[in-house]
């Protein structure tokens, strides 16, 4: 059998395992990526033969989804996480050390197919960083020592599956528990309660705790599953004089978790992925789904083997599949779905369209996912934080919840600190907490501001350690990553600056080419060649891309760079040339070559910018 007839074999059996549904496209071409190490155009041509789908709609899927590759990938592809975090805990020169020790450069792959290497996206191990992946299975703290064993291991061609486990281990760093994670809820316990109360009055409790979604815009969660529930009757599909079937409903787990400085979804996933199961189930019941989705992100894929164990042994005990703890016509069950590196799939719309198997492009919204959500049935999208908390509602109570936190923010949160601090890891307070309490919590010195939110959010200065964390005064959906003094407030935009742009889905102008622009510009006015007028374009670019952009990607992109150069404009100003304008183009740089080849330097040879 010829090379080609082998590989369409082979992803003509992916295709069939998983029925031929086109809805789990993303699925078959992460196997076929697996097994094959890229996905051919062979490959694409014979899932879209197989499918009955037309082959640009599969080249289109994957070109959008970085863990995708239409390229050979080396046996070993080895990514190393580029977010700010692993910058401050030296990743770049572990990487520069990796790629000496393997001969490779970043972004190529060996000549003898043995490797890859290459930059990645934050991998949600910032608080033990510099992190990689390998195979797409998480590595954190990489050493020097702890690089030399993988080369070791690559250059012995070991099978992943024979490489030490004390390499993968990744750790909890649960720090402070509050309310929450000081009252894990046993498995069925929020369940049995749901069934002998019944909806209404736990859909009265979830009212009272006030609870808001967890993964950053702050949504009333009983509200939206109150949407659900109520949302539209399926009128044109019924058969003349019949009442109005139920439409479907769906629930779906946000585990994306991409921005970057969060990680509090990897815990609650890794230690107490029981509880947010219940809480999803406890969602099914009271919204009537009977079909769910954790979407879990790409580079959490070492939880997906311990996800599908929780699953088993909570269908085991009769709290998912069929007639849920003996009651007949409570049916739910959970199906894990991994994303494949793309930020915006976190996005609720952006999601869902990942799920039905395409780009993970944002919809145009209204309609909402609650009511026209997957395959255009009332979906609920909740992030991690809210079912775990959800569950631990259903069981303890609505006032339990709502009796901390502020008059908006009710309960507490969980927060991913990072960066300079020597405790980092999960802490939980009730809203309300100021910032320098975490600070002196998590061990942070002379510090010189906090990144709330992630680079969507928004940098605070030492100046305003006394605000709260609330949604009336600083939301975050988890990401805390802190600065001390001897940190570059211009580095730190640039390489958020640079994250979104990388980011950017490119479905609409504005964002697509004003994050590229506000990366360029940022990066001129870094490597010094900024003028005054730069400034104020950046500035003007900024606030154009924030209102004129799709989604909340684009809408959030340039918080980076307006929030700092709102804080710290001298520091801006430092960095500029004492001219009115610089081209982005160096014109006696570029001649260079010229002079040398010509091996003239005099006067002559050379161009003053004016
Ligand atoms: C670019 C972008 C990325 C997002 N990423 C996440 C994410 O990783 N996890 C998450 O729960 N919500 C994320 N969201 C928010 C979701 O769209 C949605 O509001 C959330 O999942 C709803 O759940 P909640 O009500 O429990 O917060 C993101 C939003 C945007 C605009
Ligand atoms: S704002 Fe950016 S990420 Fe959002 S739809 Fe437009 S291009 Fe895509």
């Amino acid at each position: 059998m010829d090379r080609d007839e082998n590989e369409r074999r082979i992803v003509a059996g992916i295709v069939e395992n998983h029925g031929r549904d086109a809805h789990r496209l993303l699925s078959m071409l992460r196997e076929v990526q697996r097994e094959l190490r890229h996905v051919s155009p062979t490959a694409q041509q014979t899932v879209a033969e197989t499918l009955g789908v037309c082959v640009t709609r599969v080249r289109a899927v994957v070109e959008f989804y970085s863990f995708l590759s239409a390229a050979p990938l080396g046996k070993f592809d080895i990514r190393i996480s580029d977010s700010i975090t692993d910058h401050m805990l030296g990743s770049r020169d572990i990487a520069a050390y990796l790629c000496d020790a393997l001969a490779i450069r970043p972004g190529d792959i060996r000549p003898d197919g043995r490797v890859s290497m290459a930059f990645t996206s934050c991998t949600g191990l910032c608080e033990q960083g510099p992190a990689g992946l390998v195979n797409g299975y998480a590595i954190p703290r990489l050493t020097r020592e702890r690089v030399d064993r993988i080369v070791e291991l690559v250059n012995h061609d070991t099978p992943l599956s024979d490489w030490p486990e004390a390499l993968f281990a990744v750790e909890d760093n649960v720090r402070l528990k509050d309310r929450l994670l000081a009252n894990p809820v046993k498995p069925g316990a929020s369940l049995e309660r749901v069934l002998a109360q019944g909806r209404e009055t736990i859909f009265e409790e979830i009212e009272t705790s006030q609870l808001r979604g967890r993964g950053g815009a702050g949504f009333n969660t009983a509200w939206k599953w109150r949407f659900c529930y109520e949302g539209p009757e399926e009128v044109a599909v019924c058969p003349p004089g019949q009442p109005a079937a139920q439409a479907e409903r769906y629930v779906v787990c946000n585990a994306d978790e991409g921005e970057p400085g969060t990680f509090k979804d990897r815990v609650l996933l890794q230690s107490h992925a029981d509880q947010v199961f219940e809480g999803m189930t406890v969602c099914a019941y009271l919204v009537g789904a009977r079909q769910g989705f954790l979407y879990l992100r790409g580079e959490y894929l070492y939880l997906h083997q311990r996800l599908e164990g929780v699953l088993a042994e909570r269908r085991r005990q009769g709290l998912l599949g069929e007639g849920i703890l003996g009651r007949k016509g409570f049916d739910f069950d959970i199906e894990i779905r991994l994303g494949a590196g793309a930020y915006i799939c976190g996005e609720e719309s952006a999601l869902i369209e990942s799920l039905e198997g395409k780009r993970g492009v944002p919809r145009n919204r209204p309609p909402y996912p609650v009511t026209h959500g997957y395959l255009g049935k009332p979906t609920v999208v909740n992030n991690v934080e809210t079912f775990f908390a959800a569950a631990a509602i259903t069981l303890h109570g609505g006032e339990w919840f709502a009796s901390v936190g502020t008059e908006k923010s009710k309960g507490t949160k969980l927060l991913s600190i990072c960066g300079d601090c020597s405790r980092p890891g999960i802490y939980e307070y009730p809203f309300g907490v100021t910032i320098s309490r975490i600070l002196d919590d998590c061990g942070a010195d002379d510090t010189l501001g906090v990144q709330i939110g992630g680079p969507s959010g928004m940098f605070i200065s030492d100046k305003e350690f006394g605000r709260k964390l609330a949604f009336e005064d600083l939301a975050t959906g988890g990401s805390f990553i802190v600065f001390d003094r001897t940190r570059d407030v211009l580095e730190i935009a640039r390489n958020f600056t640079h994250f979104f742009a990388h980011e950017s889905c490119g479905f609409c102008t504005p964002c697509r080419v004003g994050t590229a622009l506000l990366k360029n510009l940022l990066d001129k006015i870094g490597d010094g060649h900024g003028a005054a007028g730069d400034l104020a374009e950046l500035s003007r670019l900024g606030r154009f891309v924030r209102s004129t952009s799709h989604c909340g990607l684009g809408q959030t992109a340039a918080n980076p760079i307006l929030s700092t150069l709102e804080r710290y404009p001298e520091l801006y100003q430092k960095r500029l040339k004492t001219i009115d304008f610089e081209p982005g183009f160096d014109l006696d740089g570029a001649l260079a070559i010229a002079r040398r080849l010509s091996g003239r330097d005099d006067e002559n040879a050379h161009l003053t910018q004016t």
